[in-house]
């Protein structure tokens, strides 16, 4: 796959599969902006990619503030947009009768509301033909305990995008979701210790946890020339989904 001279958005691209996707895009030659809320973090990834084709923006997605940063770094670059990849994202596990209101916005505002606006402020600036990708969740089709809030996060999104693919057609847009199943990164070590991540894994087909690597060749492919007539679908890269049973 070819991205030599294409530009790509990626929210959330500071580790995990965001970063790994960042790499995967500089590696075919495309330039490409990552955020994320830490400026460290964003420096450390800047470092480890090492490519004048990488742009940081400190962005926090779940504040309109942070969504605007980004809408002006891409502004002021004066180019159009051929990838954006809506992928910032936080889980916070606990049953219904536990979450807080805090949990429960927090979540909200960043895997919803930040992607919706991010959508919305970013769309002047997306080329004809250019294609949007956004990271859904392979829980939203079971109905694990302590998901509640998170599933219908994503639940959400899934529909923001449905809706996008009618919206943005008439500019021949292509709108695709990717559904992770268990993936080794950061953010699912932060949520899940050393036993649960052994059970994620086991409640695969495949036996393992994926690999963020793994997310990042299905992004490219719903990005590039391969995937032209691939609009409004819903992949799930989980290993061959059996169940989760968060416990
Ligand atoms: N890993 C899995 O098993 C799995 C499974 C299904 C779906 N997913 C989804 O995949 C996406 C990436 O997950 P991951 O596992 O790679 O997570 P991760 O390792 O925690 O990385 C998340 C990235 O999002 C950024 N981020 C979080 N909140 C943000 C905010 N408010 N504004 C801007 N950036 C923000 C983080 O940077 P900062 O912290 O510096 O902001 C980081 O770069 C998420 O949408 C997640 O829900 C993951």
């Amino acid at each position: 796959m070819n991205f030599t001279n294409k530009n790509v958005v990626i929210t959330g691209g500071s580790q995990g599969i965001g970063l790994a996707t960042a790499k995967a895009f500089i590696r075919e030659g495309a330039n490409v902006w990552i955020t994320g809320r830490s400026e460290e973090s964003l420096k450390k990834a800047a470092e480890e990619i090492n490519s004048s084709n990488l742009k940081i923006v400190v962005s926090d997605t779940s504040i309109l503030q942070g969504i605007t940063v980004l809408e002006q770094a891409v502004a002021e670059s004066g180019v159009k947009l051929d990838v954006l990849y809506l992928n910032a994202g936080i889980a916070i596990f606990a049953p219904i009768a536990q979450i807080t209101e805090a949990d429960f916005d927090a979540q909200f505002n960043t895997n919803v509301k930040g992607h919706f606006f991010t959508l919305q402020k970013l769309i002047p600036h997306l080329a004809d033909g250019s294609s949007i990708i956004l990271t859904s969740s392979g829980v939203v089709t079971g109905a694990a305990i302590a998901t509640a809030a998170y599933s219908a996060t994503k639940a959400a999104l899934n529909k923001l995008a449905h809706v996008a693919v009618n919206e943005l057609a008439d500019r021949k847009i292509r709108v695709n979701l990717v559904s992770p199943g268990p993936i080794q990164t950061p953010g699912l070590d932060s949520v899940a210790p050393g036993e649960a991540l052994a059970y994620l894994a086991s409640s695969t087909a495949l036996q393992r946890l994926g690999k963020a690597d793994e997310i990042a060749n299905t992004v490219l492919f719903l990005a590039s020339e391969g995937a032209t007539y691939i609009n409004g679908a819903d992949i799930a890269v989980d290993g061959g989904f059996i169940q989760y049973h968060l416990k």
